[in-house]
C-alpha cells in the first residue's frame, strides 16, 4: 500500500510513522518546574543526531486539551533537562512516568526511582538508569502540534558496569536498553547480534 502524507489526517500519520519507525530508543527526560519540583516523562521522538556539537533531539506533542507538557513548559523555562536510558530493570518505572498526572506531581518519586543531583544542570538525574545525559536547550522548533527540541549534551553519567575494562566502549552484556515499537510493544537488547561487511577496503 501506498499512502499520500499531504491529505492523510494526523492520527493515520501517527500510526504509521510510530508502527513502522522502528524500535525508536526511549528518553526518559527528567526537568523542574518553577517551584523546583521533579518531573519525568518517557519520550521515544528521540534520537542522537551529532557529536560536534552533541545533540539530542525530542518531539513533543501538546496534550489532548493543547496545553503543553510538562516537560516541554519546564525545559522552555529552566533551558535544562536530563535523558536518561532505559533498561528492562527500569521498563515498568518508565511507564508510570508516562501516566497523565497533574502538573507538580513527581512523576519520579510516583515510579519508585530516586532522584539524585546532576552536576552541571538542576534536573535530576535518576539513579536507576544505567546512562544519562544532562543537556541544556540548544533550540526548540514549534510547529502547532509537535515541538522539537534540540539539546546539548553538556554532562553524560554512564554506570561503571556498563563500560569496558578501559572505560571506553560499552560492554553489551551489562548495558542492554530496550526501545518501543508500535502501540505497547517493544524490543530489549538482550539478543545482539554482530555483523561484519568483510570488505577490507
Ligand atoms: C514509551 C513512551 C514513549 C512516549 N513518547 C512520547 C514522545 O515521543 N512524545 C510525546 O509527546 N509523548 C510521548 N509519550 C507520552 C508522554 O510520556 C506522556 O504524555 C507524559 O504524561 C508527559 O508527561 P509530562 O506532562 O510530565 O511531560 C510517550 C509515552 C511512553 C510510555
Amino acid at each position: 500500500m501506498n499512502f499520500d502524507f499531504t491529505v492523510l489526517p494526523e492520527d493515520d500519520r501517527y500510526r504509521l510513522l510510530t508502527n513502522f519507525v522502528g524500535p525508536r530508543p526511549i528518553a526518559l527526560v527528567s526537568t523542574v518546574d518553577e517551584q523546583g519540583r521533579n518531573n519525568a516523562a518517557p519520550m521515544s521522538f528521540f534520537n542522537v543526531f551529532s557529536h560536534e556539537p552533541p545533540i539530542l533531539i525530542l518531539g513533543i506533542q501538546p496534550r489532548e486539551d493543547g496545553a503543553p507538557k510538562d516537560t516541554v513548559a519546564n525545559l522552555r523555562r529552566s533551558g535544562e533537562f536530563v535523558v536518561h536510558m532505559v533498561d528492562m530493570a527500569i521498563a515498568q518505572s518508565m511507564l508510570v512516568t508516562g501516566r497523565d498526572v497533574p502538573p507538580g506531581v513527581d512523576e519520579i518519586a510516583l515510579a519508585g526511582l530516586t532522584a539524585v543531583p546532576s552536576i552541571q544542570v538542576a534536573a535530576p538525574r535518576i539513579a536507576q538508569s544505567p546512562c544519562a545525559m544532562e543537556c541544556r536547550v540548544e533550540q526548540i522548533i514549534d510547529y502547532p502540534r509537535r515541538a522539537i527540541i534540540l539539546g546539548r549534551v553538556v554532562q553524560m553519567f554512564v554506570r561503571d558496569e556498563c563500560l569496558d575494562a578501559a572505560g571506553r566502549y560499552v560492554n553489551p552484556a551489562t548495558y542492554q536498553p530496550i526501545a518501543r515499537l508500535h502501540m505497547d510493544n517493544y524490543v530489549t537488547s538482550d539478543h545482539q547480534i554482530v555483523l561484519e561487511d568483510g570488505n577490507e577496503h
